[in-house]
């Protein structure tokens, strides 16, 4: 079956290839067991943080922003009691300031509500500034839910992948992506496979000239059999 060979071929190719950065190291700010309840809130929370930075903002200038941020405010408890200048401050030079705004309310919002790290798609996506993007990554990284993640990355290979050549301009567009994704991910590993589609968009199958030799799932690739993929976002009908 073709989608348990691209979850293998990008969990192996995830597994060889990922990079060492900051926020994938589970235990860097914590003593507490990665498996256990307590270890994994807390990891969801340098998930959350790393992928609101990410949102707008290349790997490489995240790295130092975020290691600046976990050293002010290493837990959920520390960032509910910043202030927003301190915030704006932390953020200075990152653009789009409402995300670190956003990440101060939701973590007052969290810490109001008892201080439990919601777990789920459903109960992150009620924390403010958390939208589908994030409260994907954060349910499947931390916490294993079997949910997609879909980002300007994920499209890119998935059209590729599938030859869909549909505006992603278009709202029915995107939940098709959303479905697509979510028929994909692997049950067994989500974070994981959810991290390869990003870092295989981001370093393989990029815009242009992507490196279809290098890339794991290039035999499954519909454009690549089609000599569709040098395009700079989707490829045309066929
Ligand atoms: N871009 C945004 N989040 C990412 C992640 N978790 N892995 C790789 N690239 C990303």
């Amino acid at each position: 079956h073709e989608t348990l060979k691209i979850r293998a071929s990008m969990l192996d190719w995830y597994h060889r290839n990922r990079r060492d950065l900051p926020w994938r190291r589970r235990n860097s700010n914590s003593s507490k067991n990665e498996e256990d309840e307590e270890g994994r809130r807390e990891y969801a929370y340098r998930v959350w943080v790393s992928e609101v930075m990410l949102q707008q903002t290349r790997v490489q200038t995240v790295i130092d922003y975020y290691n600046r941020w976990m050293v002010k405010w290493p837990t959920l408890h520390h960032l509910a009691q910043a202030s927003l200048e301190e915030v704006n401050e932390m953020w200075a030079g990152l653009g789009y300031y409402r995300r670190g705004r956003f990440l101060l309310e939701g973590a007052k919002m969290i810490i109001a509500g008892g201080g439990e790290f919601p777990d789920t798609v459903s109960s992150l996506r009620k924390v403010r500034g958390i939208g589908d993007y994030t409260a994907g990554a954060i349910a499947s990284i931390a916490f294993k839910e079997v949910v997609p993640v879909v980002d300007g990355n994920v499209i890119r290979v998935l059209a590729r992948l599938k030859a869909i050549s549909d505006n992603p301009k278009d709202p029915v567009t995107m939940k098709n992506f959303w479905k697509l994704a979510a028929q994909l991910v692997d049950p067994g590993q989500p974070g994981d496979f959810n991290q390869s589609l990003m870092e295989l968009g981001a370093t393989v199958c990029t815009p242009l000239n992507p490196t279809c030799s290098s890339c794991p799932v290039s035999v499954q690739c519909r454009a690549l059999s089609i000599s569709k993929q040098d395009r700079s976002v989707l490829v045309t009908n066929y």
